[in-house]
C-alpha cells in the first residue's frame, strides 16, 4: 500500500465525522446501543465492535490500521507503552515450561521481562549472540517456542540476518518476534522477511514529538485476535484516545522527520568517522560498521541513532566532553525533534550501584531535526575543549604527532 495514502487517508472515513480533515478524538470510555440485537451482535464481534474503550475505540482503531499497513501486517494493537507491547507479545506466545531464545543485550526491560518476570512463571530463556546463526541454533531446545530478535539494538546496533533467522525458526517451528524500534517501519519491514510479530516503542519515531509513550504489536489477524481476547482485554494496558490522536498527528510527518534525522545522522557519522578525537563510530549506515552489508540488504536506511567511542584515557575526559555539549540534551529515548546524548559514563559511579560493564567512553547520539552543521559545531567545540584539557595533555599523546 502506498505510504502517502496510509499516512494521509487510510482508516479515515471523514463522512462519519462531518468531513473533518483531522479525525476527532473520541474521548469516551463506552458506547451505547439502540437495540438489544445491536448489542448482541457487537458482543459476538468484540474485537471489531466499539463497546468499551479497553477493547476498541474509533480514534485508536484508525491508528492501529495505519500502523499495521506501515508494517505490511494484517492487523495491529496499540498499548500504553512499548514495554507493554513487548510483554503482551511475548506472554501471549508462551506458557509454563516453555523456553525462549533471545538475542543478547535487548532493551533493558526486555531483559528484565525474561529474567525477573517470566522466570517466575516457569518460562526459561537463553541469550545468544544474534550475529551468530550457529549459536542461535545451538540454543534451541525441544521446548523452545519463540525466537526474540531486536535488530538493530539501540546502543551498539548489532543486527540479525532476518531472512536466515526466519528460515531457522521455521525449520524448528518457532515463532519469531522482533523489536523494530530502531529502524522504524519505513526503514525495515520484518514481516516481508516472514517475521511473525513486530513490535515498536511508538514513543520513538512513530509519535516523534517526545510527548506520548506508547507501543504497538503488528502481526497476522490470528495472532492479533488471540492477543486481543487474551492479554489485551485481560491486562488492559491500553493507549488512551487522546494519545492516539496525538500520534495520528505525529504520523503525518513521519517520512519527513525520518528523512531529516537520517540524512543529518549520516553527515554527523561521516564527520565523527574521521575525527582524531574519535576512536571509532558505530552506525549501521556507515561502511565501517562490521555488518554494513547486511544493513544495506535488510534496512532502507539507518535513522537518527549512532554511537561513537571517544578517545579518552580516563572517565574524567568523557565527563568533560559531555559537559561541553550545549546542543544535545542528556536523556534516554529518541525519535523526537530534539537531539540527545546518552554517555555510558552515566552508568558508572551511580551511588549505591556497581559500575556498569559498559565502557565509559561510549556516547550514543540521537540526531533530531536541527541543522546538522549547528550540531557538528557543538561536537567540535567539545572535542577541542578535551584537547586543551590538562589531564588529557598529560595522559594521551596527540594522535597526529
Ligand atoms: C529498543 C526499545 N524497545 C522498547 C522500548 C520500550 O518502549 P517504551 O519506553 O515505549 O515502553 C525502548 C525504550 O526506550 C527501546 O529503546
Amino acid at each position: 500500500m502506498d505510504l502517502d495514502y496510509i499516512i494521509n487517508h487510510l482508516g479515515e472515513t471523514r463522512s462519519d465525522y462531518f468531513n473533518a480533515v483531522s479525525p476527532p478524538i473520541i474521548q469516551s470510555s463506552n458506547f451505547a446501543f439502540e437495540t438489544l440485537n445491536d448489542f448482541r451482535e457487537a458482543i459476538a464481534n468484540e474485537s471489531k465492535a466499539t463497546i468499551y474503550t479497553r477493547g476498541n475505540n474509533p480514534t485508536v482503531r484508525i491508528l492501529c490500521r495505519k500502523l499495521a499497513a506501515l508494517e505490511s501486517a494484517e492487523n495491529a494493537l496499540v498499548f500504553a507503552s512499548g514495554s507493554a507491547a513487548i510483554g503482551m507479545a511475548v506472554i501471549s506466545q508462551v506458557q509454563s515450561g516453555d523456553h525462549i531464545v533471545c538475542v543478547q543485550k535487548p532493551y533493558s526491560w526486555t531483559t528484565k521481562l525474561l529474567q525477573n518476570f517470566l522466570a517466575r512463571f516457569g518460562v526459561s530463556h537463553t541469550f545468544v549472540d544474534g550475529r551468530n546463526l550457529a549459536e542461535i541454533e545451538a540454543a534451541i531446545q525441544p521446548n523452545t517456542r519463540l525466537l526474540y530478535l531486536e535488530s538493530p539494538n539501540s546502543l551498539t546496533f548489532e543486527l540479525q540476518d532476518l531472512e536466515a533467522c526466519v528460515s531457522l525458526a521455521k525449520k524448528h517451528q518457532l515463532l519469531t518476534c522482533i523489536d523494530n524500534s530502531y529502524a522504524s517501519p519505513l526503514y525495515q519491514k520484518p514481516i516481508e522477511y516472514g517475521v511473525d510479530i513486530v513490535i515498536h516503542s511508538g514513543t520513538k519515531y512513530l509519535n516523534g514529538h517526545s510527548d506520548v509513550v506508547f507501543g504497538v504489536i503488528c502481526s497476522s489477524n490470528a495472532i492479533i485476535e488471540k492477543i486481543f481476547h487474551g492479554e489485551y482485554m485481560t491486562l488492559g494496558g491500553i493507549m488512551s484516545p487522546h494519545d492516539a490522536g496525538l500520534v495520528l498527528r505525529g504520523l503525518r510527518t513521519l517520512p519527513l522527520r525520518l528523512e531529516r534525522s537520517s540524512s543529518s545522522a549520516e553527515k554527523i557519522a561521516t564527520f565523527l568517522s574521521t575525527h582524531p578525537q574519535v576512536e571509532s563510530i558505530v552506525y549501521p549506515g556507515h561502511p565501517s560498521f562490521p555488518q554494513y552489508e547486511l544493513a544495506q540488504k535488510q534496512m532502507a536506511r539507518s535513522g537518527g541513532l549512532l554511537s561513537f567511542y571517544l578517545r579518552a584515557d580516563t572517565i574524567e575526559v568523557s565527563e568533560h566532553f559531555f559537559h561541553q555539549l550545549e546542543r544535545f540534551l542528556l536523556a534516554v529515548s529518541w525519535g523526537g525533534h530534539e537531539s540527545l546524548v546518552l554517555p555510558t559514563a552515566a552508568f558508572h559511579r551511580i551511588p549505591g550501584q556497581a559500575d556498569s560493564p559498559l565502557p565509559w567512553n561510549l556516547f550514543r547520539l540521537y540526531i533530531g531535526l536541527e541543522d546538522p552543521d549547528w550540531l557538528i559545531a557543538d561536537l567540535e567545540r567539545a572535542f577541542q575543549s578535551c584537547l586543551n584539557l590538562e589531564i588529557r595533555q598529560k595522559t594521551i599523546p596527540d594522535r597526529k604527532s
